[in-house]
């Protein structure tokens, strides 16, 4: 598989990716039907395949947090972490990833850089340390990352805590880190880790408190990390509560929905998402919808250079729509 032609700009940018984090991909590989699992480790392998080939020296990581790091407390709306080193998975985090946490390489010096251009560039970005890896940066880099431990350059968009940034923004985000990127000689692979259509158990600020499980994710969404500590056993709440939602026949995909965006993206077409506002993406995509921005980041950035989906199923046992979809030469306009 060919990475994506250097002869265009952002030269740098050598291969880019955007991914499904779902949980499901930690522990629960056996739960769906074994041939949506075999078509989804194709595309992972191809996806793989196209980073390691393209030889990154660092990989910028559009993701979103899930109230590891950030809280209501401290809730930026875009951060990135400048730190050379980075920490995952949480220690109640582990079983579940079926990872040790480990210290990840980052590049404090490229964060830097890139966090200044996107201040000059007029957004309001925070500048953050150390970031906590869990399923938004392992899950692909069980999956897809190379082998090699190229370090990694997290890019934060909040993705759950209203109000969020819009589409539009985002996509602008996207295309000032694109530039920025463009002024360093380093070869960058793009990451977008997040979406695509799902439902995930979540307590809204101003929903009902009846639940006792919605009252102690809302503590961990207000208090974040020190809270998660206190209540270690919520992770596995979250999980055995998906498998009830899943097992309830409730419609939690919307595959029309997911294939409109997907196909968005291979026309590169970023007005499709932009004209999408927060409520339509809460009404079609769900509340974990919204981490789609992320892919839209990396059109952003590659200047609508359309996508080639690489995979895409609906896995009902994982109550969301699991896809990759990759830039490469294959994919060059005109
Ligand atoms: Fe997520």
């Amino acid at each position: 598989m060919t990475a994506i032609d250097p002869g265009l700009p952002p030269t740098q940018v050598v291969a880019a990716i955007a991914m499904t984090h779902t949980p499901g991909l930690g522990d629960r590989m056996h739960v769906p039907p074994k041939g949506q699992i075999e078509k989804l480790l194709a595309g992972f392998a191809e996806a793989k395949s196209i980073l390691s080939e393209a030889r990154p020296e660092l990989v910028v990581a559009f993701v979103n947090d899930h109230f590891d790091m950030y809280s209501l407390e401290n809730m930026p709306t875009f951060s990135i972490s400048v730190a050379d080193e980075h920490f995952g998975p949480p220690e109640d985090a582990q079983a579940w990833l079926g990872m040790t946490r480990r210290s990840h390489r980052g590049n404090a010096d490229y964060a830097m850089h890139l966090y200044r251009s996107a201040v000059v560039d007029g957004f309001d970005m925070t500048r953050s340390g150390s970031a906590t890896f869990v399923h938004n940066i392992l899950m692909p880099a069980k999956y897809i990352l190379p082998d090699v431990d190229v370090p990694i350059v997290p890019i934060f968009v909040n993705c759950f805590a209203p109000p969020l940034p819009s589409f539009r923004r985002c996509y602008d985000l996207g295309r000032s880190i694109g530039r920025a990127i463009a002024r360093r000689p380093e070869r960058v692979a793009l990451l977008a880790s997040g979406g695509l259509s799902h439902w995930p158990p979540f307590a809204k600020e101003d929903g009902p408190r009846d639940d006792e499980l919605n009252r102690r994710m809302l503590r961990i969404q207000r208090h974040g990390a020190v809270a998660r500590r206190e209540d270690p056993k919520v992770r596995d709440l979250i999980h055995e509560r998906e498998a009830e939602m899943a097992a309830s026949g409730r419609e939690l995909i919307n595959v029309a929905w997911d294939r409109a965006l997907i196909d968005a993206l291979a026309r590169g077409d970023q007005e499709y998402f932009c004209r999408m506002n927060y409520d339509e993406v809460e009404r079609d995509g769900g509340n974990g919808g919204h981490e789609m921005s992320m892919w839209l980041m990396i059109l952003g950035a590659l200047g609508n250079r359309p996508s080639r989906t690489l995979v895409y199923e609906p896995v009902k046992e994982w109550m969301g729509g699991v896809g990759v979809v990759a830039w490469d030469s294959s994919t060059r306009k005109g």
